[in-house]
């Protein structure tokens, strides 16, 4: 089954991933920043529905100088009180949050419109894929209307949220370490959608649907045979 996702993600397809049932009991659509599409937006809007956001690795987060979010408010908070009350220590299913600062290309108009998050989405991957990280200001601009996650160093192996399982799947496939990640939500009841019913979307879709156990599992092994 992970060779099969790694195979769809080699391809620029979605692959779903469900994070663990003590945790977000999210299922996210998950794809290689480096070849997403306006097409791909358009169906992470309409039937995931959640926050799309752009996975980073730490090691390109590190060379592009990105910082957390809650580094930024809590040098920030220095002059602005309520940025310290704000803490999110408090978050009900993981130690830390992952995100990072919002962006635009330069090139994008409002930044919000398919093709805008595309573009801003695919350059910042074929920037890392590059080497170019010492240009990010130059091609960029924040805020923005793509959210950054940071991935926790060692992936999987120290945090175990889609941001790291998004990159633990980038890793294995061989592909540029920035991913594309969006939660799937049911529109019906404004909820979560359901393991079930994700499953079924993947059975509907031709497209592979994975416990993030099967990625975390995956990644280990991998680590262990190096
Ligand atoms: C950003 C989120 C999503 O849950 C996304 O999957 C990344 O978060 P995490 O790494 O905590 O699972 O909150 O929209
Ligand atoms: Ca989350
Ligand atoms: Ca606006
Ligand atoms: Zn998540
Ligand atoms: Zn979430």
């Amino acid at each position: 089954m992970i060779e099969e996702a790694l195979r769809s993600l080699r391809k620029g397809e979605i692959v779903l991933v469900f994070d663990a049932a003590n945790r977000e009991r999210e299922t996210d659509m998950i794809l290689a920043a480096e070849f997403v599409t306006p097409e791909h937006i358009k169906i992470l809007r309409n039937d995931a529905g959640g926050l799309i956001c752009a996975p980073v690795s730490a090691e390109n987060a590190e060379k592009l100088g990105i910082p957390f979010m809650t580094d930024i408010m809590q040098v920030a908070s220095k002059k602005y009180k309520v940025l310290k009350r704000l803490s999110p220590h408090d978050i009900p299913y993981d130690e830390k949050s992952a995100f990072s600062i919002t962006i635009n290309h330069r090139k994008t108009f409002t930044g919000i419109t398919d093709n805008d998050r595309a573009l801003t989405i695919r350059e910042l991957a074929l920037l890392c894929k590059n080497g170019q990280h010492e240009r990010f200001g130059e091609f960029f601009r924040s805020p923005g209307h793509v959210t950054l996650l940071r991935a926790a160093p060692g992936h999987v192996i120290n945090r175990k949220g889609h941001t790291e399982m998004s990159i633990a799947l980038m890793e294995m496939a061989g592909l540029t370490k920035v991913a594309v990640c969006c939660e799937m939500m049911d529109n019906k009841s404004g909820n979560s959608l359901s393991t079930r019913d994700a499953q079924l979307y993947a059975e509907e879709h031709d497209l592979i649907f994975l416990d993030g156990s099967q990625v975390i599992k995956a990644y280990e092994e991998m680590i262990a045979s190096m």
